[in-house]
């Protein structure tokens, strides 16, 4: 069928002269602990379109030409929470949240800015406060460390371009004093923590069924989203 939402419309939807805003989720954990694979799991579980994906990848700063140099070198610190531009971050999160049209880098969310349900998931997803606001659920993903180490050797050097002693070298120097200082405190934040990502079955089963009553209490299910596309709200 066809799955499109009314033109012009906002993301969220009146019920009964209620509306909804979406409902916007964070995954934050180590890199390669499977943040990704677990939000893909989701999306393919809520088995609805109106879902956006934002990774904190698009909101890495721009980097000048002697910091490409660098980067090229492994001597970047891609890793410190003053790499990413969290004030771009929190704007395009917040007017998501509030039905405004956003433009992600790298990204073309032109299509897809009606969503409501909104997946936000990265290293330092869990780590701003004002952020952390708008999060309806945090899902942190905890992965040990030397798994975490050998797929991201695996996927920098198959995807990446990398080299075995680049990603090492880089991994000791940024990516591992990351984790223990800035991205594993934040697991206290999570509402769920997810032992080993998305081989965690039970879990993920847990979570969509806590996500489809959230869902459903607002209204936002594919059931009444279904509803209203059948019998939408007259215009004003
Ligand atoms: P993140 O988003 O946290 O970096 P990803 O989901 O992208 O993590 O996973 C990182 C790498 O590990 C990818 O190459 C992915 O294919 C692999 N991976 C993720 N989850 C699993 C798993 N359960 N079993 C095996 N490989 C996995
Ligand atoms: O997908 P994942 O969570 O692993 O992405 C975050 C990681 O990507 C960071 O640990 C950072 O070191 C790495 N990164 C990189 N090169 C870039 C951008 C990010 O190695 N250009």
């Amino acid at each position: 069928g066809d799955h499109k939402l009314p033109r012009g419309r906002f993301p969220w939807f009146s019920v009964d002269g209620k509306t909804h805003k979406p409902y916007m989720i964070g995954i934050g954990g180590g890199s390669a602990s499977g943040k990704t694979s677990v939000a893909n799991h989701i999306i393919k579980k809520l088995g609805v379109p109106w879902v956006v994906l934002l990774q904190m990848d698009s909101f890495y700063k721009s980097l000048s030409k002697a910091e490409i140099e660098q980067a090229y070198a492994n001597n970047y610190n891609f890793d410190h929470p003053n790499s990413f531009d969290f004030d771009v971050l929190f704007e395009t999160l917040k007017n998501l949240k509030s039905g405004v049209k956003v433009d992600v880098p790298i990204y073309d969310f032109g299509t897809h800015s009606r969503a409501n349900i909104i997946i936000f998931e990265g290293i330092f997803a869990l780590y701003d406060p004002k952020v952390r606001d708008l999060m309806d659920l945090m899902l942190f993903v905890d992965t040990d460390s030397d798994v975490r180490l050998a797929r991201r050797l695996k996927r920098d050097i198959a995807e990446r371009g990398r080299d075995i002693h680049g990603v090492l070298q880089q991994y000791k120097k940024y990516v591992k004093p990351a984790f223990d200082d800035y991205i594993l405190p934040t697991m206290k934040h999570a509402d769920v923590i997810v032992p080993r990502g998305s081989d965690n079955v039970a879990a993920i089963n847990v979570i969509m069924q806590h996500i489809t009553r959230e869902l459903d209490a607002r209204d936002l299910s594919l059931r009444s989203q279904l509803l209203q596309l059948r019998y939408p709200a007259q215009k004003p």
